[in-house]
């Protein structure tokens, strides 16, 4: 079966950053993401949107499709999607760090490294420094305290 990895950023709409909303739209994608095999990772960086997802081809390029059409974010950039057998971010179906969140030493390490956008941490607009930024996304998640980790 052939995978794939995709990154791309977008803008989230006001009404998905009120209440439950996103941690709603995280649950099911939980659900969805453990019937079809897609691992990936959420960010959250002001009102910016940084998602990867891996997986097989087929359902990666479905889910793809859906996600273009969600009204609940706009602006979709597609940042990177290559074929690759070996999944980075398995460990979760699906997660959302939300940068405003994080302890402000580890925040400042990626303003540092990131700059900022007003007053959040930059997503970048390049393919390397956005799979950077997730990876050091996967690094804080994987040091969350009570964070479900996939088996
Ligand atoms: C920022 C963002 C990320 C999303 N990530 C996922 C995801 O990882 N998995 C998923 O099933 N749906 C995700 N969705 C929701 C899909 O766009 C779509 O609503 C969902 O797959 C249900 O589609 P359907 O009811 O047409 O089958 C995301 C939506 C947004 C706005």
């Amino acid at each position: 079966m052939k995978r794939c990895r995709l990154v791309y950023r977008s803008i989230a709409e006001p009404s998905l950053l009120a209440g439950s909303a996103l941690d709603n739209l995280v649950n099911r994608s939980q659900e969805r993401n453990s019937v079809t095999g897609i691992t990936g990772l959420l960010v959250l960086s002001g009102n910016r949107f940084l998602q990867v997802l891996e997986g097989p081809v087929g359902f990666v390029n479905e889910l793809m499709a859906k996600i273009i059409a969600d009204k609940r974010h706009s602006r979709f950039e597609l940042l990177s999607y290559e074929q690759s057998a070996f999944p980075l971010f398995h460990d979760w179906s699906m997660t959302v760090l939300r940068l405003e969140e994080i302890p402000t030493p580890t925040r400042d390490v990626l303003v540092a490294k990131y700059d900022l956008d007003n007053g959040s941490v930059r997503v970048p607009d390049d393919s390397l420094s956005a799979h950077s930024l997730l990876l050091d996304a996967r690094w804080i998640c994987a040091g969350r305290v009570g964070e479900s980790v996939r088996t």
